[in-house]
């Protein structure tokens, strides 16, 4: 009988990643996935602690977890991931009978871990930000089924925005070698994925030698069958004008970008110290949208940032305003503690936090709704990926990254269709099919 494994992921697509490396390494060793968390000798809790809601969502989760292993004392639990490296005394002293606590670069030794918590019957606790990087197993079939995957790489951010807390927990930056990421892709393409995101907290500064992200994206873009090339996420310092035109050159480049923003002052930008302004921002925007007319924008956007006056608050309105972006991902600014940010004075109250997110939110929809309703009628081409999430229709991707739904077979899973768009919502488009593609 193989023993059985569950993972559940969350955060950002980083810890999907590594929650699939893990995967791989199980797999290849023997394990078996499973969705039954009751059924699971092994349960493995991948945690954020990007803002405070996603560290007391994993607080809850592990505290049921553990309710089942009292009655299962034989159920290995595994925490790990970003809130561990952040909170990793605290985890020990609330939740003591978790076998295994390890931190977010150490993901590449947990098989070796796991070992220790079997053999010698002892529990491993282990944060080291110096772990050295690994390359997935590379294990045949693992990816059946999928059409889309993520390829890391790079590690860590060197920025220290003044509110996150992604470079404390995931440490310094470091960039994996180039070949190693042309085997992953390689080895991705021949299981069947037709789309690849490269992941960075800021991918403008991978750095291998003298190769630079567009001259990398430029070699990934030649693998033969990747239909498509995503990556995210840039930050508008580091922009390059190189990588704005590969978006006019590569042909299997999507046309997307996630820029995030984070706020449309300049004060504000300034003490979060994002090292850019808002004119240059909508410079980009304007290269961006000149060698790629077509291009769409999603942003992340923060409010109530310590010191965020109403008239802050209405230069991000103005900003989200002038640029139309196609999707946007708001957040009301959280204190983690530790960073610059959670000493400023001025802070919003929670209240005020609510209501200018609400009020952002609604202006966003209202243009989001505008864009997708101007597609209606249009063909648009979409990469197949399978079932839609209520499993009545197919769905896909635009290159833009937009999901549609439609009626159509398995045998499309994969491939790229043409459907006509017949009606839009703000989250989603559903179409009509017309015809194949390749
Ligand atoms: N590396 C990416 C972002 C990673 S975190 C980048 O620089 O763009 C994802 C998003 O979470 C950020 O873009 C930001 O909008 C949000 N975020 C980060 N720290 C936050 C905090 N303390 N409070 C609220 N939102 C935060
Ligand atoms: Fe956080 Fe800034 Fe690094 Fe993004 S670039 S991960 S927001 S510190
Ligand atoms: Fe990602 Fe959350 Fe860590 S957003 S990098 S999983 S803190």
């Amino acid at each position: 009988m193989k023993n059985k494994f569950f993972i559940k992921t969350m955060g950002c697509q980083m810890n999907e990643y590594d929650s699939d490396l893990i995967g791989q390494e199980l797999v290849a060793n023997g394990w078996e996935k499973t969705d039954k968390i009751d059924n699971a000798d092994l349960v493995i809790i991948n945690t954020c602690t990007v803002r405070k809601k996603p560290e007391h969502k994993a607080y809850s989760l592990i505290g049921r977890v553990l309710s089942m292993k009292r009655k299962n004392p034989d159920m290995v639990i595994a925490v790990i991931g970003c809130l561990v490296q952040h909170k990793k005394s605290y985890i020990m002293d609330r939740f003591p009978d978790i076998d295994m606590i390890i931190g977010p670069r150490e993901v590449v030794r947990f098989l070796e871990y796991l070992k220790e918590v079997y053999t010698k019957k002892k529990k491993v606790i282990s944060t080291c930000l110096n772990t050295p990087l690994k390359s997935p197993p590379f294990v045949k079939g693992y990816f059946r089924g999928k059409v889309t995957a993520y390829v890391s790489i790079m590690q860590g951010c060197n920025n220290f925005c003044s509110y996150c807390i992604v470079p404390y927990v995931r440490g310094r930056e470091i960039s994996r070698p180039v070949n190693e990421i042309l085997q992953e892709v390689e080895f991705l393409v021949s299981e069947g994925i037709k789309e690849i995101t490269l992941l960075g907290q800021n991918v403008n500064s991978y750095k291998w030698d003298d190769l630079d992200f567009a001259s990398l994206l430029e070699k990934i873009s030649k693998i033969r069958g990747l239909l498509r090339l995503r990556f995210t996420t840039s930050h508008p310092k580091d922009l390059s004008e190189r990588l704005i035109l590969c978006f006019g050159e590569l042909e299997n480049l999507c046309p997307h970008i996630h820029l995030p923003f984070q706020a449309g002052s300049n004060k504000i930008l300034s003490l979060m110290r994002r090292n850019y302004t808002r004119e240059k921002y909508l410079e980009l925007i304007d290269k961006l949208r000149h060698i790629r007319p077509d291009i769409s924008i999603t942003s992340d956007v923060m409010v109530g940032f310590p010191g965020e006056t109403e008239d802050d608050f209405y230069d991000t309105i103005d900003l989200i305003k002038k640029v139309e972006f196609d999707n946007l991902y708001s957040f009301k600014y959280s204190d983690r503690p530790g960073t610059p940010a959670e000493k400023m004075q001025n802070k919003v109250d929670e209240k005020e936090k609510l209501a200018r997110l609400i009020q952002l939110q609604s202006i966003q929809k209202d243009i989001t709704l505008k864009k997708n309703k101007s597609l209606e009628g249009k063909e648009v081409e979409i990469l197949v990926e399978g079932l839609s999430k209520k499993g009545d229709q197919f769905t896909g991707r635009t290159p833009t990254n937009k999901i549609v739904n439609f009626d159509g077979n398995i045998n499309m899973i994969g491939k790229i269709v043409k459907v006509q768009i017949v009606q839009s919502f703000a989250n989603s488009l559903v179409g009509s099919f017309t015809k194949n593609v390749r």
